[in-house]
C-alpha cells in the first residue's frame, strides 16, 4: 500500500576531502545530486540537501604539516573554496557542514556506545609500517618500494599499478615512506575493530530486497563480499591522528572513514538546530521500522562498499533509519581518457567557472546521466555542439526569437490556438518527472527537447518576423504567436529549471514571475506583461575550450597528499617544492647569470620528457660518464651518457623517473652515440649534481610545458 504521507526526502552527496579542490569530476555527482534536489522541491516535497568537508586523517594532517599550519587553518581556507566552487555551479545545499565538528565528535561516540552495548567492538594487535622520521603509522599510499611479484619500481604500498598485484605493504621490497624518505619499520599497533560479520543476515536481507540499491550494485555485493564470512572492520588509529580520539580508548582516534559517513547525522542534526527540527524527524524509524523519511546518498562507485556495508551496519545498530536508495554514479572520463593534467583534462571547477558558463555543464551533465553506474564522458567537441544546439538554437531561442514583439502589448489576453502544442507537452509533465525521479536525467532532456523542437518548427512556420512588417493589421496574429512561444519558452523552463536555475529565473523574470512548482507546466499564461528581453545564454566557443584546457595544463590542483613524490632525504616532511630556508645561496645568479631572453617558442623547441630508468651501467673508461638507458613509454628507449658518476650509483638509479631533452641531436661519442640528456642541476652553492624528478605519477613520454 503506497504510504499515504506526504513525501519528506534527505539528500546527500558524498562529503568532499578537504585536502583538495573541487574538479568537473568531483561535479557529476553534485550537480546530478542538485538537480534530484531542485527538481524534488520544484514537486512540493519537503527536501533537505546536506553534505560537508570530510576533513580527518593522515593526509590532512601531514599537509598541515608541511605548510606549517593547524589542521584546522587548513580545513577552513579549504572549505571556502569547495562553497564558491559549489556556488559557483549553483548547487545549493540547504546546509553544509563539517566532519571536524561538535555535533560529529558526539553522534560519534553515541554510534561508538551502540555497537560497544551489542558487543560489536574487538580489540586485536596490527603489525603496520611506521616511519621513525616523520613519527606516524602509514597508510598504504603513503608507502613505495618495489614491485614483490614483477619488481616494478616505485609502486605504492597496496597495489602495483605495473602488474595489477594486491599485496600488503611490508611485502614491498626495499620500502621507503613517501612522507620523509626513511625506510619504515614494522610495528605492532593495538586497532580497534567492528564485527560486522554479526550483521551479515541483516546486510543480505537489507542489500539484496530492500531496494535501495540497483540490481547491478547488489549483485556486486552478494558475488565480492556476501558469500563469505565479513571481514571485521578496522575502525581506529593509534595516535598521532587528525581526527576524534576515542572516548573510552585513550591514544586512539576514529578512522576517518567511521566519522565521514556519521557526518551525514551531524549535517543533519546542525540543520535541525538552524531550523526548530529534531534529527529523529530525518533519521528515527517505527517499531515497523518503516523510516521517518526517505534518505538518498548519491555516491561514486568507489566507495561502495563503505555506504552500502559498513554504513548500513553502523545504522542498524544504532536503531536509525536505513538510506532508502544509494544512489551510485560513475566516473568522468576526458575525450574518452581519464582526466589527465597533461592534456590540459583535469579541470578545476574555479578553472572551468573562469572561462565557460555553469549552466552549460549542468546541461550537458543531465543529458549524459541515465541513472547506471556507467562513467560519463564529457567529449568537448560533442560538449560544444550540444549545448549551443539545445540551451541556445532550441531554448533561449524561443524567447530571444518573440518576446520582444510582446514588450509593448503583454501576452494575449486568452490562450491562443497553437495546434495542442502547449497540452501536448503538459500530458508530457509526469513522464518527465517519472525521469528525474528514476535518475534518468538524460530521458527527461530528450523529452524536453523533442518539445522544444516541436515549438520551434511552430515559429518557422508562424513567422512572426513577417508577421511583425506586415503592419498593423498582423499586430494580432503577431502577438498570439509570440504568446504562444513564450508560453512554450515557459513550460520547457518549468521542465528544466531543476537543471537550469538560472534559465528558469530569467523566465520567471521575462514573464510571469519566479517559477515554484512544477504544476505551473500545466496552465499557460495570459494577460501578463512582458519585462524587456535579456540574453539568456551565450554560445560555447571553441576558442573558449581551447583557452580552458590551456588553463588547466600549468594549474595544478593540489594533489592528494598520499601522492608526493618519493624523497631520499630525510628530515621533515617534504612538499613538491623546496622550501626557502637560511641555507638558500644568497647570491646564486652572481655565480652563473642568467641566459640571455627565449621566446616561448625557442622554449618549445626543446622537448622536454619524462622518462624512466630502465638501466644504468658505468662506463669504465669515462671519469665523468654513467650510461643510462631510459624508456620513453611504450617501446621507445634511448640511449644516454649523462655526466653524474660519482654523484649517483647505477643501481639506485634503476627505476627513477627523470626528466630528459628527448629532440636533442644524437651526439657520437667515444663510447657509443648519445641519444638524449638527463637533466640535472648543478651550481653554486652545493657540490653534486642533482637529477629533477617529477611528482609521482608523471609516466614516461609525457611532455614537460
Ligand atoms: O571518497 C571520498 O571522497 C570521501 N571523502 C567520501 C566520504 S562520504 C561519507 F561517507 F562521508
Ligand atoms: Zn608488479
Amino acid at each position: 500500500m503506497p504510504d499515504p504521507r506526504p513525501r519528506r526526502i534527505l539528500v546527500t552527496s558524498a562529503l568532499p576531502y578537504a585536502n583538495g579542490h573541487i574538479h568537473l569530476g568531483h561535479l557529476v555527482e553534485y550537480i546530478q545530486t542538485d538537480i534530484f534536489v531542485r527538481f524534488q522541491k520544484l514537486r512540493g516535497h519537503a527536501v533537505v540537501y546536506l553534505c560537508a568537508d570530510d576533513t580527518h586523517g593522515t593526509a590532512i594532517m601531514i599537509r598541515a604539516r608541511a605548510e606549517g599550519r593547524s589542521e584546522q587553518e587548513l580545513v577552513a581556507d579549504m572549505r571556502a573554496a569547495h562553497l564558491a566552487d559549489f556556488a559557483g555551479f549553483q548547487v545549493a545545499f540547504d546546509h553544509y557542514g563539517s566532519t571536524d565538528s561538535d555535533a560529529n565528535r558526539r553522534l560519534c561516540g553515541e554510534l561508538w556506545r551502540a555497537l560497544r552495548a551489542k558487543d560489536l567492538v574487538v580489540s586485536r594487535e596490527v603489525r603496520q609500517l611506521y616511519d621513525p622520521e616523520a613519527g606516524v603509522f602509514l597508510a598504504d599510499r603513503f608507502v613505495k618500494g618495489t614491485c614483490p611479484k614483477c619488481r616494478a619500481a616505485d609502486q605504492y604500498g597496496d597495489s602495483c599499478e605495473q602488474c595489477g598485484a594486491t599485496y600488503a605493504p611490508a611485502e614491498l621490497i626495499d620500502p621507503v615512506s613517501t612522507l620523509s624518505g626513511a625506510v619504515p619499520e614494522v610495528r605492532s599497533a593495538e586497532h580497534l575493530f567492528v564485527t560486522i560479520e554479526a550483521l551479515h543476515g541483516f546486510l543480505a536481507d537489507w542489500t539484496q530486497a530492500s531496494g535501495a540499491l540497483d540490481p547491478r550494485i547488489a549483485n556486486y555485493l552478494a558475488g565480492h563480499f556476501l558469500g563469505e564470512p565479513l571481514r571485521d572492520w578496522d575502525v581506529s588509529r593509534p595516535a598521532p591522528y587528525f581526527g576524534f580520539e576515542i572516548p573510552d580508548a585513550p591514544g586512539h582516534f576514529w578512522y576517518v572513514w567511521f566519522d565521514a559517513p556519521v557526518g551525514y547525522l551531524a549535517a543533519t542534526d546542525e540543520w535541525c538546530a538552524a531550523h526548530g527540527g529534531r534529527l529523529d524527524d530525518w533519521w528515527s524509524r517505527d517499531p515497523a521500522g518503516r523510516p521517518a523519511a526517505e534518505i538518498h546518498h548519491f555516491i561514486g562507485k568507489d566507495i561502495v562498499y563503505f555506504h552500502t556495508l559498513f554504513w548500513p551496519a553502523m545504522l542498524e545498530a544504532a536503531g536509525l533509519a536505513l538510506p532508502t536508495k544509494v544512489r551510485v554514479h560513475g566516473f568522468l572520463t576526458v575525450n574518452g581518457q581519464k582526466m589527465s593534467k597533461s592534456r590540459g583534462t583535469f579541470i578545476l571547477a574555479r578553472t572551468y567557472l573562469d572561462h565557460l558558463d555553469p549552466a552549460m555543464l549542468r546541461y550537458y551533465y543531465a543529458a549524459k546521466l541515465s541513472g547506471g553506474i556507467d562513467d560519463l564522458d564529457l567529449n568537448l567537441e560533442e560538449f560544444t555542439a550540444k549545448v549551443n544546439a539545445d540551451i541556445v538554437g532550441k531554448v533561449a531561442n524561443l524567447a530571444s526569437r518573440t518576446a520582444r514583439w510582446l514588450e509593448p502589448t503583454g501576452l494575449a489576453a486568452t490562450y491562443p490556438d497553437d495546434g495542442g502544442l502547449f497540452a501536448a507537452a503538459a500530458a508530457e509533465g509526469e513522464a518527465i518527472a517519472a525521469a528525474y525521479e528514476a535518475g534518468d536525467f538524460a530521458r527527461a532532456m530528450r523529452i524536453v527537447m523533442q518539445a522544444a523542437d516541436r515549438a520551434n518548427a511552430y515559429i518557422d512556420a508562424e513567422q512572426p518576423w513577417k508577421l511583425a512588417k506586415a503592419g498593423p493589421e498582423a499586430a494580432g496574429r503577431l502577438q498570439a504567436v509570440a504568446s504562444v512561444a513564450l508560453n512554450l519558452f515557459r513550460q520547457l523552463a518549468v521542465y528544466l529549471a531543476p537543471v537550469l536555475p538560472r534559465l528558469a529565473q530569467q523566465a520567471g523574470d521575462l514573464v510571469g514571475g519566479p517559477i515554484r512548482s512544477w504544476d505551473e507546466s500545466a496552465t499557460p499564461l495570459v494577460g501578463l506583461p512582458v519585462a524587456a528581453f535579456v540574453p539568456l545564454a551565450r554560445r560555447v566557443e571553441p576558442a573558449a575550450i581551447e583557452a580552458l584546457l590551456a588553463a588547466s595544463r600549468p594549474a595544478e590542483p593540489s594533489e592528494p597528499i598520499s601522492k608526493t613524490r618519493t624523497t631520499t632525504q630525510g628530515g621533515p616532511p617534504m612538499t613538491d617544492t623546496p622550501q626557502g630556508s637560511a641555507t638558500d645561496p644568497a647570491t646564486p645568479l652572481e655565480a652563473e647569470p642568467l641566459a640571455a631572453e627565449c621566446t616561448i617558442d625557442d622554449f618549445t623547441k626543446v622537448d622536454l620528457r619524462v622518462a624512466r630508468i630502465v638501466a644504468a651501467e658505468e662506463v669504465a673508461e669515462a671519469k665523468k660518464l654513467l650510461k643510462l638507458t631510459v624508456s620513453l613509454g611504450g617501446d621507445v628507449r634511448r640511449t644516454v651518457f649523462a655526466g653524474i658518476k660519482g654523484f649517483h650509483d647505477p643501481a639506485t638509479l634503476v627505476g627513477r623517473v627523470v626528466v630528459v631533452v628527448a629532440n636533442l641531436a644524437p651526439r657520437q661519442m667515444k663510447f657509443g652515440l648519445s641519444e638524449g640528456m638527463v637533466v640535472a642541476a648543478s651550481g653554486a652553492g652545493a657540490e653534486g649534481v642533482f637529477l629533477l624528478s617529477p611528482d609521482s605519477g608523471a609516466l614516461p613520454g609525457m611532455r614537460l610545458r
